[in-house]
């Protein structure tokens, strides 16, 4: 009776996940989707919760008191910039409980019911021992991701000769003590897969520039799911097999969305060496005319307009400029101009930035389009007003085949009658590479802080 019933909760609970992922698809569904996805979990604890086997009641309030405090804590505090480091850190945290659940059920396989010491079933001993080197590969793997992105380390790619053919001969080895513990089930073997699989965790990620650490983000979050899933398996967890499936599905997939927005193969990513974070000056600008101008000059070209199209990047994160852009557009709203926002779908560093940033602004979702529904539009409009963006917008993707981004398709602000870039200077973005449209005759410059910028062009409206 308390199986069934523990059963169907547990099909509840998945399916509100499954809802939750849905709802997240879309900025008009997403807080749904999340209050979905809250309940999902409610019905997941309460329902584990009153399992008999639950020996200690105790521990548990600690440990929800104690993680749910730092949680909130955290939660409150953090900035939208510093979310994938955030990410990263709370994925190592998975894979270390992969690592710990897996652990215990090697030492008291009893207390789960997949056989005694030294008598584990084969089949828990290899989920146990895929869920463990999945997860110490995502605890590793993801500390160095946070250390990257939070500055901890230099960002740069760390590359060595011999480095891949020495992590496929230590992936080799990987297997091959699988196999031992499976025959054997030497506890050597066990703590032999956990620091290998450490290493590689490392290795795998160190030759990753800190720019390309939102994809592998994403890959360790997939990582994270699967550990989960493979837990699942030696708990005889029906939940957390679904939840670890659907975390792992939708993390590949969306690293996956995220490389065919760069236009890179999944494998250059993993690969590594490539991307620098916080942008360098733009190399040999020689004597190449840059139109700059003012707030006030901004101000009068916007009010000219009859149609205008923001595109926001990264820059708008950083400067927190959204409820600038916002107040701006409504200005010009009120004098009867047309506006839109366009969105790339890699612009800023996570999947869906610019558009959370918009809703936080309360932007009308029906003004906000994806790059191929509004592309063909720039020729009709008379500014573009990008606003933190830069590599989106570099035409050099189209034209220039050495180039790092060339193939990703690109937001065509350079033909709008004219182009308004808000950023401080000609520095280069996340790819590193110069821009051309700073110095196009239809492009005028604005050099300043974002958020700063916006409010002067609000004031001289
Ligand atoms: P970027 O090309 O990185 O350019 C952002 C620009 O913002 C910089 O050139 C910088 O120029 C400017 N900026 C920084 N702080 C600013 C501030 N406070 N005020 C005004 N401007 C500021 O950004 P993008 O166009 O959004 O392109 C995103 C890049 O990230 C793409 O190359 C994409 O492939 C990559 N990427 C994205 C994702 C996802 S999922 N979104 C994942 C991985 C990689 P200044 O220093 O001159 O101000």
């Amino acid at each position: 009776m308390h199986a069934d019933f523990t059963g169907i909760a547990y099909l509840v609970a998945a399916i509100c996940f499954i809802m939750a992922l849905r709802g997240l698809s879309s900025p008009e569904t997403a807080r749904r989707g999340n209050a979905i996805g809250i309940a999902g979990m409610v019905i997941a604890i309460a329902t584990t919760l009153a399992d008999p086997g639950v020996v200690s009641f105790e521990l548990i309030a600690a440990g929800v008191v104690i993680g749910g405090a730092i949680g909130t804590l955290i939660a409150l505090r953090i900035q939208m910039t510093a979310l994938p480091q955030l990410v990263a850190a709370f994925h190592s945290l998975v894979g270390l409980a992969a690592v710990a659940v897996a652990t215990a059920a090697f030492y008291a396989p009893e207390a789960y019911g997949i056989g005694v010491v030294g008598d584990i079933k084969t089949a828990s001993l290899i989920e146990m021992a895929i869920g463990t080197a999945v997860g110490a590969v995502t605890f590793t793997g993801s500390v160095v991701a946070f250390a990257k992105l939070q500055g901890l380390v230099s960002g740069a790619p760390l590359v060595f000769r011999g480095q891949h053919p020495l992590n496929a001969g230590l992936g080799l080895v990987l297997v091959a003590l699988v196999v031992w513990l499976c025959l054997a089930e030497a506890p050597a073997a066990y703590w032999l897969i956990v620091i290998l699989s450490l290493a590689l965790g490392f290795l795998i990620i160190v030759p990753i520039g800190g720019a390309d650490m939102p994809v592998v983000i994403s890959m360790l979050n997939s990582y994270s799911g699967w550990a989960a899933c493979g837990i699942g398996f030696t708990l005889s967890n029906t939940l957390l097999i679904i939840t670890g499936a659907l975390v792992g599905s939708s993390g590949a997939i969306l690293s996956y969305i995220m490389c065919r927005g760069m236009n890179r193969s999944f494998f250059s990513v993993i690969l590594g060496g490539f991307g620098v974070e916080g942008g360098q000056a733009a190399a040999a600008n020689g004597d190449r005319h840059v139109k700059a101008g003012s707030a006030e000059d901004a101000a009068f070209v916007l009010k000219n307009a009859s149609r205008v199209i923001v595109v926001p990047g990264y820059g708008m994160a950083v400067a927190q400029a959204q409820h600038a852009l916002r107040e701006m557009c409504d200005t010009l709203k009120g004098q009867g101009i047309d506006i839109a926002y366009a969105i790339h779908p890699v612009a800023g560093r996570m999947p869906g930035h610019m558009n959370v940033l918009l809703a936080e602004a309360s932007v009308p979702y029906d003004e906000v389009f994806e790059l191929e529904d509004i592309n063909n539009e720039f020729a009709t409009a008379d500014v573009a007003y990008v606003i933190g963006a830069n590599d989106v917008t570099n035409p050099a993707a189209k034209t220039d085949s050495e180039s790092p981004i060339f193939g990703m398709p690109i937001l065509e602000v350079e033909k709008a009658s004219t182009v308004l870039f808000v950023k401080r200077s000609l520095a280069s973005g996340y790819a590193g590479v110069d821009n051309v449209l700073f110095y196009r005759d239809n492009t005028m410059m604005l050099f300043d802080d974002a958020k700063k910028m916006t409010e002067e062009i609000v004031q001289s409206l």
